[in-house]
């Protein structure tokens, strides 16, 4: 993977490990954030069942997991920050989902 740095950010420094870990243990005892539920809602509001989900910027995966709950059939994650990447695919793993 080419490094994460674009225009003087770095994602990995900015989204590291430690704070992936952090939002990641709150997602799993609170559940999404009150924006990521108002945007799941939202998409899935015209249907779910069987589409695939690009999240860009899928953080921990708060989006794209309640939409796979909700019917979609595969989610592809793009997220400049591998901590993130990491703590979705942890989740996804978690959930039992199949991960490629
Ligand atoms: C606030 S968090 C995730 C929010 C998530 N969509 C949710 O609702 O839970 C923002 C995420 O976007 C990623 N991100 C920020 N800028 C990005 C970019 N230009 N391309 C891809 N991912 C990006 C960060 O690495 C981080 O994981």
């Amino acid at each position: 993977m080419p490094d994460s740095c674009c225009g003087g950010t770095c994602y990995d420094e900015a989204f590291d490990p430690r704070l992936a870990q952090r939002e990641l243990r709150a997602f799993r005892r609170n559940g999404p954030g009150r924006a990521s539920q108002a945007l799941a809602d939202a998409l899935a509001s015209g249907g779910t069942e069987g589409l695939t989900v690009l999240d860009i910027g899928g953080g921990v995966g708060a989006i794209h997991e309640q939409l796979l709950e909700r019917g979609a059939a595969r989610a592809v994650d793009v997220d400049a920050s591998r901590a993130y990447l990491e703590a979705a695919r942890e989740e996804a793993v978690h959930r039992g989902w199949p991960t490629g």
